[in-house]
């Protein structure tokens, strides 16, 4: 279901001090927005403090990744049915930092998506091209590519509870945000590539969020645009006062 979304991705940051403290924050801090929904992806280690920490509130918790396999010897790993029985149904995969660091492969992430939605949970799938890419003018192709490799596979029911988040690489963490009309150019391209192969009435319902540098500054006039349906915000999701000034920004 399409939906306006803003979600935090703490990254490695937080200890469970640290975590108690900024969603003590956040919670204190937060007025409903009616129509946003609110996710926080804290690292795996707080996840169930997290999720205990905001049962009563609307705000949704999120892992920022997971392994493909039900179980077994995957040292250091963890499974989508630890996460579920904790609580979280939600979690990213395919985050750039994950494919370029942890070299995940297209061909494993699309392994992660279908492990994930068959164990009933919801995903956010990151995609987005490198600068030497859009400089070469070849971010088109890079992000199609990424979507047919990792999530083209799904099945049309599948689909209600697929998240799409474009994160030019080159715009994270760097102060430096795609132009709100070079966001949706290219969420209008996603919409129109998985209309053209799951038709336009389920590409009208998948909810598209940029990520980038998204800051209270910025985030009104890119969340105008037609196709952005919130962001995926990395540093300023680490402050409760910039991260719900972005909330509020809808
Ligand atoms: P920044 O907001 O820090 O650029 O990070 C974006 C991001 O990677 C969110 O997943």
């Amino acid at each position: 279901m399409r939906q306006k979304i803003v979600a935090g991705n703490w990254k490695m940051n937080n200890d469970l001090a640290q975590t108690e403290d900024l969603l003590g924050q956040l919670k204190n801090q937060w007025q409903e927005n009616e129509g946003v929904r609110v996710i926080v992806a804290p690292a795996f280690t707080n996840l169930h403090h997290a999720f205990e920490s905001l049962r009563k509130t609307s705000i949704d918790v999120a892992a920022q990744n997971m392994n493909e396999n039900s179980e077994g010897a995957f040292t250091g790993e963890v499974s989508a049915r630890m996460l579920t029985s904790i609580g979280v149904k939600t979690v990213i995969i395919g985050h750039s930092e994950r494919r370029a660091i942890f070299r995940e492969t297209d061909e494993v992430l699309a392994k992660k998506v279908n492990a994930a939605l068959e164990n009933d949970m919801e995903v956010i799938f990151c995609c987005g091209e490198e600068l030497n890419e859009r400089m070469a003018e070849r971010h088109f192709e890079v992000v199609k590519s990424q979507l047919g490799k990792g999530i083209f596979q799904v099945s049309e029911a599948h689909w209600k509870k697929v998240v799409i988040a474009y994160e030019p690489v080159w715009a994270i963490g760097t102060g430096e945000t795609a132009s709100p009309e070079q966001a949706q150019e290219m969420h209008a391209f996603i919409r129109k590539t998985i209309a053209e192969k799951f038709g336009e009435t389920l590409a009208d319902d998948v909810s598209i969020l940029y990520g980038g540098s998204v800051k209270p500054g910025n985030a009104q006039e890119i969340f105008a645009k037609e196709d952005v349906d919130g962001g995926l915000i990395g540093g300023a999701s680490l402050k409760a006062e910039d991260f719900l000034a972005i909330v509020n920004a809808f």
